[in-house]
């Protein structure tokens, strides 16, 4: 198995491969692109930890080497928030880096499975869509926005609220990648919450990125906790990919009557997206609160398609 890094010089790039050139399976092969000139030198640097994974760095003018071959792409590359900014903020320098990847990811490996990281998600998952549709190579089941995050920041918060350890919370959490949009199933875990610790805890989860970008006063958004959520979607992935059935919740294109692009929870299996999986009964309170997402939603995903049909 090969996965490409883009972005991978960054703050997230650098935590993720870190992390899966430690976890990823005895045999896989790494390759790290990104267009600072740092990148052969943390390829150099990761490559004298002692694990059965092949690693090589590629600068900028070499991302068609990075992706031969690649049968999975993660695409952490572009600006992250600063202070005051939300994640639409991001589209202007973002959905061009988001949309020239593709393109060069189509032309090279169109058939590897596509993650995506950069924000907006909900838009920068859209755009991709477009450009490999226009390509004449989209494979749904085979691209994802990373909203594992959102999942390991509740399966976190909840497991501190109640005392319990993280590992032992597994939560769906449905919609998109922002705000208002991003909406864990707290309902469905049956524990012990009144409806103001339940609202509460939703907000917290969703301006959870926010309360890192604050914390970090201007010097970037969340990396490490992002690095460890990618890693285990990556992983998640790479079992399933080689034959395992695993449950995870990212967000895709179909199997959701509310938007065009849904995160929800999926069974991934040899081809990427075997199944997608109901999210269940659903409470008063996150009913309200899918129904009052999805005109957000679906305007971020109309900027994406808009975007790249002008
Ligand atoms: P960073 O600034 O530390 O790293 C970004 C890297 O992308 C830099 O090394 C830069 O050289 C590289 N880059 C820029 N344009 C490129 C291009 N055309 N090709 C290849 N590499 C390119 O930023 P950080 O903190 O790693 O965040 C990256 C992205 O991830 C941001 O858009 C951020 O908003 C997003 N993010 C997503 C989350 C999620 O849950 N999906 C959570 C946190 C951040």
């Amino acid at each position: 198995m090969k996965v490409a890094v883009l972005g991978a010089a960054g703050g997230i790039g650098q935590a993720l491969s870190l992390l899966l050139k430690t976890q990823l399976p005895a045999g896989s092969e790494l390759a790290l692109y990104d267009i600072a000139p740092v990148t052969p030198g943390v390829a150099k640097d990761l490559s004298h930890i002692p694990t059965a994974v092949a690693i090589d760095g590629f600068g900028k003018d070499d991302l068609h080497k990075a992706l031969e071959g690649a049968d999975i792409v993660l695409i952490p590359a572009g600006v992250p928030r600063k202070p005051g900014m939300d994640r639409a903020d991001l589209f202007n320098v973002n959905a061009g880096v988001v949309k020239h990847l593709a393109e060069q990811i189509a032309d090279v490996c169109p058939t590897a499975a596509v993650c995506i990281i950069t924000n907006p998600v909900n838009t920068t998952v859209a755009i991709a869509a477009e450009v490999f549709k226009a390509k004449g190579c989209y494979n749904k089941s085979k691209l994802f926005g990373v909203t594992t995050l959102d999942v390991i920041r509740a399966e976190t918060f909840i497991a501190e609220a109640k005392g319990l350890n993280p590992a032992d919370v597994n939560i769906n959490v449905i919609g998109g990648h922002s705000g208002v949009t991003i909406l864990p199933l707290i309902s469905q875990l049956g524990l012990d919450f009144t409806a103001e610790e339940i609202e509460a805890m939703t907000v917290r989860i969703q301006n959870a990125g926010t309360e890192v970008v604050e914390a970090k006063a201007g010097g970037g958004s969340a990396t490490l906790s992002m690095g460890q959520a990618a890693a285990r979607f990556c992983l998640s992935l790479v079992k399933a990919m080689n034959g395992e059935n695993v449950v995870e919740c990212a967000y895709v294109d179909g199997g959701s009557d509310h938007a065009e692009f849904f995160a929800q929870p999926l069974r991934l299996g040899t081809n990427g997206v075997e199944e997608v999986l109901g999210y269940g009964q659903i409470s008063a309170f996150e009913k309200d609160a899918l129904e009052g997402m999805l005109d957000t939603l679906k305007g971020d995903i109309a900027k994406g398609v808009e975007f790249v049909k002008s």
